[in-house]
């Protein structure tokens, strides 16, 4: 193994250290290029560039690989609750019994939102998205948490158990119900689903095949090293914002098209297809045409160049669950329909596009009864850990702010001349 690499700049010769990762990734270690050759590196959408020594989860995008703090995703959906694979991101190490007892009964010590947030939620207007309100709470949330944010481990707890609280007032809002407060008799996930649907407070009748459905798709979320919402996070850790404001940026990004908000816009591509016919050659044609601005949603990644594991474990829990609650849902034969074609179809074979998490999860939301704006949300109480793990490795890797440089085009120093 080389540790060190030599670059021709304008025909000097230079030396830089490479950095290795466990598996044998490799990075030149460019930090003093610029002061040393007068020139850096220019990379678009961070391609090329790794921003993070990290030790959370780890992603073979050839293989279609994930791993959670070394432990394989496939064994992790079998063998951990959310609440564990929470446990395991945030500190590490799996929980022993009294460690997970510990964690959950904290969660639950923490299961409750000031009255003042009722009150905030009840002028937001109606018609503003599930995704920017919960960005919004979450923000509002530092207002009313008392702890010094540097030192306390708890608030990691606090917001483990604070979230899902603002996703089902959210919600219940949206659909017309009084709040439904936490059980501090339930686990996490049944709590989840009892504060969103139960009718009234107290009763709520719980289907053991949803909630554990739910509780794997939250482990599927729950961390996926550097992507576009992460490293929102990581970057606001970097200049030491807040736990709650990261994580409300963090919400804000995800929300986006092209990252977890495309779960939304699979199931409004999938019901468009249907309302307009159901050719589904003419919408792989319409995300091959490079003149058209659409594409197959839930279909390419960044780093899968293979399938993206999550997915496939996501289409056999939809598959389960479905057939399950006994639905007849041609979305999702539809789904299976379209993989099945574009994944034969040249362009896509050629560029290695294949499904991603966010082509399935929706189906399954769908017929666990949440409604397509909410669909981000959910995937938000799913990725919590991971900013959060992220958030406290950059605070104990003691990175520097993250400040990246560009590449100015815009005028020469100009004069101002008052027309
Ligand atoms: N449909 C049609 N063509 C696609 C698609 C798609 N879904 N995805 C990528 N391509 C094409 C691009 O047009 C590009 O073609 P070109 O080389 O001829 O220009 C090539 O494949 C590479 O795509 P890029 O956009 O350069 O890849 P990048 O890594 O920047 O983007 C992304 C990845 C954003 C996920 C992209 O594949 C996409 O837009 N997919 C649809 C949205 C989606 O499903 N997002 C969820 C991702 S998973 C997550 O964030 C939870």
């Amino acid at each position: 193994m080389c540790s060190v690499v030599f670059l021709d700049i304008n025909g000097c010769h230079y030396k830089f250290p490479v950095v290795y990762g466990t598996f044998y990734e490799k990075a030149i270690n460019i930090s003093q290029l610029r002061e040393n050759t007068g020139i850096m590196t220019f990379d678009p959408g961070l391609k090329n560039t790794g921003i993070a020594k990290s030790s959370i989860s780890f992603i073979d995008g050839e293989k279609g690989e994930l791993l959670y703090r070394g432990y394989p995703i496939e064994q992790i959906i079998n063998k951990c609750s959310f609440i564990e694979t929470s446990y395991l991101i945030l500190n590490g190490e799996l929980p022993n019994t009294a460690q997970l007892k510990c964690f959950s009964e904290k969660i639950k010590k923490f299961n409750h939102i000031n009255k003042e947030i009722y009150q905030i939620l009840d002028k937001v207007p109606d018609n503003y998205h599930p995704m920017g309100v919960l960005s919004f709470l979450t923000y509002v949330l530092t207002s009313f948490t008392n702890f010094i944010q540097e030192k306390d481990e708890d608030m990691y707890l606090h917001l483990l158990a604070k979230l899902p609280i603002l996703a089902s007032l959210i919600y219940r809002k949206k659909v017309g119900l009084p709040p439904s407060y936490a059980d501090k008799n339930m686990d996490y996930t049944s709590n989840l689903l009892k504060m969103f649907f139960s009718k009234s407070n107290k009763s709520y009748q719980h289907n053991p095949i949803i909630t554990d459905t739910l509780d794997k798709l939250l482990i599927l979320h729950a961390d996926h090293e550097q992507n576009c919402s992460t490293t929102t996070v990581r970057l606001l850790g970097s200049a030491h914002s807040g736990l709650f404001s990261s994580i409300s940026a963090g919400i804000s990004a995800l929300w986006g098209k092209l990252h977890g908000g495309a779960n939304q816009a699979v199931i409004e591509m999938l019901e468009n297809i249907v309302i307009s016919g159901g050719n589904i050659k003419k919408w792989i044609e319409k995300a091959k045409n490079k003149k058209d601005p659409f594409r197959l949603m839930g279909f390419g990644h960044r780093i899968y160049k293979n399938f993206d594991p999550r997915a496939k474990i996501a289409k056999k829990i939809a598959e389960n669950l479905i057939q399950e609650l006994r639905i007849v849902d041609p979305i999702l034969e539809l789904a299976k329909n379209l993989e099945e074609k574009a994944l034969q179809d040249p362009y896509f074979v050629e560029k290695k596009l294949y499904p991603n998490i966010d082509f399935y999860s929706g189906i399954i939301y769908q017929a666990i009864g949440i409604p397509k704006d909410m669909f981000t949300v959910m995937f938000s109480l799913g990725r919590l850990p991971g900013w959060m793990a992220h958030w406290k490795e950059i605070k104990l890797n003691r990175d520097p702010i993250g400040r990246p440089r560009q590449i100015y085009i815009g005028y020469k120093k100009r004069n101002i001349i008052h027309k």
